[in-house]
């Protein structure tokens, strides 16, 4: 049985769709632990509620560095395989990537390379593009940039706000994350350059 790590920063639902996948037994893994930076974020109570193990480490004034250490320390106690960041609000450092080689996924709310870093979903608003969707990729040391793993799109409806707009995107990231979590568990995927190959 594989063990996942889940990194997070706020109200924490895609971290709820794939324990929903796991607990249903579609994805041969279980969470060994939920790690929060933040001590208000609902997730870490959804974890708890859920009996999962989980563990708030504020980052707040940390320097990066530091905090990846601590962040490194906690997730090699629960011995994890596989590190999933469901809403993580900070950039990893190169040292905690070497930590995890090839280990690390991230969810972003677009069709990368569009539109990175924050309000994505705004950010597809205002350029007026006709689709976007959400991305689950392999985590490097910049911001929403590693190989992509799996994609998704939905339509950008005249009416829409960043509100309705990004619970269609959320629809999806529910659950292409899981989807992406299987594949990479399967062991059958290569990286060749910049290309995810083998998932389907
Ligand atoms: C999602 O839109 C995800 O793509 C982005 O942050 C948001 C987190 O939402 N990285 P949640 O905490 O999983 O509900």
């Amino acid at each position: 049985m594989k063990r996942l790590g889940i990194l997070l920063s706020g109200r924490g639902s895609n971290f709820e769709a794939i324990a929903d996948t796991v607990a249903a037994g579609k994805i041969a893994a279980e969470i060994a632990i939920v790690v929060a930076n933040r001590p208000e974020a609902r997730g870490l109570e959804v974890a708890r509620l859920r009996g999962l193990p989980a563990v708030c480490i504020p980052s707040k004034g940390l320097d990066r560095t530091i905090y990846d250490g601590m962040l490194v320390e906690e997730l090699k106690k629960h011995a994890v395989d596989l590190v999933c960041l469901a809403g993580y609000m900070r950039l990893l450092s190169a040292g905690f990537i070497r930590e995890f080689p090839g280990r690390v996924l991230n969810i972003h709310p677009s069709l990368l390379p569009s539109f990175p870093g924050l309000d994505a979903q705004h950010q597809a608003l205002e350029h007026g593009v006709k689709v976007t969707g959400c991305t689950v990729h392999f985590v490097d040391e910049y911001l929403d940039a590693g190989p992509i793993i799996v994609q998704a799109a939905v339509p950008v409806l005249d009416g829409d706000t960043v509100e309705t707009l990004s619970g269609r995107i959320l629809s999806e990231e529910h659950r292409i994350y899981s989807e992406a979590i299987r594949m990479v568990l399967s062991g059958t995927l290569r990286i060749e350059g910049r290309r995810v190959l083998g998932g389907h």
